[in-house]
């Protein structure tokens, strides 16, 4: 794709990849992805913000043809989606200076093995006058490294905010056009990417308030023309109270414990209380990341085997662990044959989460009665919890 252009002197460059599956070998990638760079060409200073993933840096190359000189690339974010097509493009443009914060030095040194004396540092609020234009920094931490950082562009109001805000999208379209489709991308990058820094980045939000964004250019997905759509859903995603949901993932072998899962899910819903289960054999875990979001209750359902817990279940744990979504209750539900450790080996997978443990529910074999009267009680009381929370 050629250089597209935003505003007068202002053109998106990079990779649209349609075909990834996979972030990081860990998040799926359902509609693909997009690593934007960013060219400005100010009266006096060309600047080039962030590169593209080093496997597609011969379209960049492509774009950057016609483009004689760069004085400065700009690192926002050191993760090498973005950063690791820097050396080619200091190659290229041997006289440009890389400008990035200073946590960032070290970590592109290492990493790109950039040399020292090519790397500019920037402090937090420090400005850069391209002639007609100029660029603020704003320090901006764990969006989503310690080191990250977005960029102002003060005449044409243009937030430049690499991860913060971004979408994994493979579109043709510029800007943000279906505002659903965006938001729905949105979040599921927010749940797996930022989720886990949600107090700094409530932080973030309120240091960026202070500016009159008119739009914000993302180093993933398309260009957002209306800030408030993501900044709104932000602060709704920080917020300190999670909704009056359950978060059901679940494993079964032999029908009992999805037995149970049924029950206890009918129960809730007859108290009121909104549920999203998932199948662990067969769930996109990026689906179960976003209803983490804002889970009041994660309820676990698991058969035991092997003494312990599923592992389709132990991989839920941990991974709701990593994320650290803001959830108040957890529990645990499952069938087993002759004993384990099921309970208390999915505890000690969650340290990260600070949640109150209400009383598992384990029945051996199918479930009778005395069973479903015990998930009634956990639904009463799951419901009774979240109200006193005041959970919505
Ligand atoms: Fe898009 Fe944290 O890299």
């Amino acid at each position: 794709m050629k250089p597209r252009k935003i505003k007068n002197n202002i053109y998106w460059m990079g990779f649209v990849d349609w075909d990834s599956r996979l972030f990081d070998s860990l998040i799926p990638l359902p509609d693909g992805t997009s690593y934007n760079a960013y060219l400005i060409k100010g009266s006096e200073k060309t600047v080039l913000i962030d590169t593209v993933e080093s496997d597609f840096y011969y379209e960049l190359e492509a774009q950057l043809e016609n483009v004689p000189k760069i004085d400065y690339v700009i690192s926002l974010h050191a993760e090498q989606d973005h950063s690791g097509s820097i050396p080619r493009v200091l190659s290229k443009y041997p006289d440009a200076k890389l400008i990035t914060s200073p946590k960032a030095k070290s970590i592109l040194m290492d990493h790109l093995h950039i040399a020292e004396e090519s790397i500019i540092t920037v402090k937090d609020g420090e400005t850069l006058s391209l002639g007609d234009k100029t660029l603020e920094f704003i320090h901006t931490p764990w969006v989503h490294w310690p080191e990250t950082m977005v960029a102002f562009l003060k005449e044409d109001n243009i937030l430049f905010s690499c991860d913060f805000f971004g979408s994994h999208i493979a579109t043709t379209d510029l800007f943000v056009t279906d505002e659903a489709r965006y938001y729905e991308a949105a979040k599921r990058y927010y749940a797996e990417i930022m989720m886990p820094f949600r107090k700094i980045i409530k932080r973030n939000l309120d240091k960026i308030a202070a500016y009159d964004i008119k739009t914000i250019a993302p180093s993933h997905g398309p260009i957002i023309p209306r800030p408030s759509l993501i900044l709104d859903a932000h602060k709704n995603w920080v917020d300190d109270l999670p909704r009056n949901k359950v978060v059901l993932p679940y494993v079964s072998m032999h029908s009992s414990t999805k037995k149970m899962v049924d029950y206890l899910v009918a129960a809730l819903v007859e108290r009121g209380v909104t549920v999203e289960q998932f199948d662990l054999t067969v769930t996109d875990i990026g689906k179960l990341a976003m209803a983490l979001v804002d889970v009041g209750t994660i309820v676990i359902g698991t058969p035991t085997i092997l003494a312990g817990p599923h592992p389709h279940a132990a991989y839920a744990a941990f991974l709701a662990n990593a994320l650290r979504p803001n959830v108040k209750f957890l529990s645990i539900i499952g069938s087993y044959g002759w004993g384990g450790k099921t309970v208390e080996t999915l505890a000690g997978l969650v340290p990260n989460l600070k949640v109150e443990i209400l009383d598992p529910v384990l029945i051996k074999g199918a479930p009778k009665k005395d069973g479903l009267k015990a998930l009634d009680d956990l639904a009463e009381t799951i419901a009774t919890k979240h109200k006193e929370l005041g959970l919505e």
